[in-house]
């Protein structure tokens, strides 16, 4: 079993991926006619939270229903706003969510949820730079180039 307050962490996250990649999905759809080079990244980092809910929710390992609770954003209505909400939850996943995370799996001796929780951050990171190039283009009007 994994202890309480990393499982605590890692139904957390577990739920704030899932949210995250399905609101990725719904923003490329937003994005796609006037910039598709930036519903490419929605879909691309959709397709990224997935993996990270998938690789968390295979850590846990007692069963039946839990109540999760994680951050969740609403009511953007551009994808100029899309990118911002995505910027401002990354940012707190790089920033806060994550680390803390990290520690407490470490402190707690849970190497595999460490290492998801790991892996899940270096990716926000490179999320973050990308909403944030993208961001600006967008507010110029323009679609993403990589
Ligand atoms: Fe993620
Ligand atoms: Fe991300």
């Amino acid at each position: 079993m994994v202890k309480d307050m990393t499982e605590t962490n890692l139904r957390s996250s577990y739920a704030g991926e899932s949210q995250a990649h399905m609101r990725y999905l719904i923003y490329s759809e937003r994005a796609e006619n006037k910039f598709p080079n930036v519903a490419r990244l929605f879909q691309a980092t959709s397709f990224a939270e997935k993996v990270h809910a998938g690789n968390h929710y295979r850590i846990i390992k007692s069963k039946g229903d839990a109540v999760t609770t994680s951050g969740a954003i609403f009511g953007t209505t551009s994808t100029s706003e899309d990118l911002q909400a995505g910027i401002d939850g990354e940012t707190f996943e790089v920033n806060e969510m994550y680390p803390a995370y990290i520690a407490v799996a470490n402190l707690q001796g849970e190497k595999a949820a460490e290492n998801s929780f790991h892996w899940a951050l270096e990716a926000e990171k490179t999320h973050l730079d990308l909403y944030n190039k993208a961001k600006q283009a967008v507010d110029k009007g323009k679609d993403a180039h990589y």
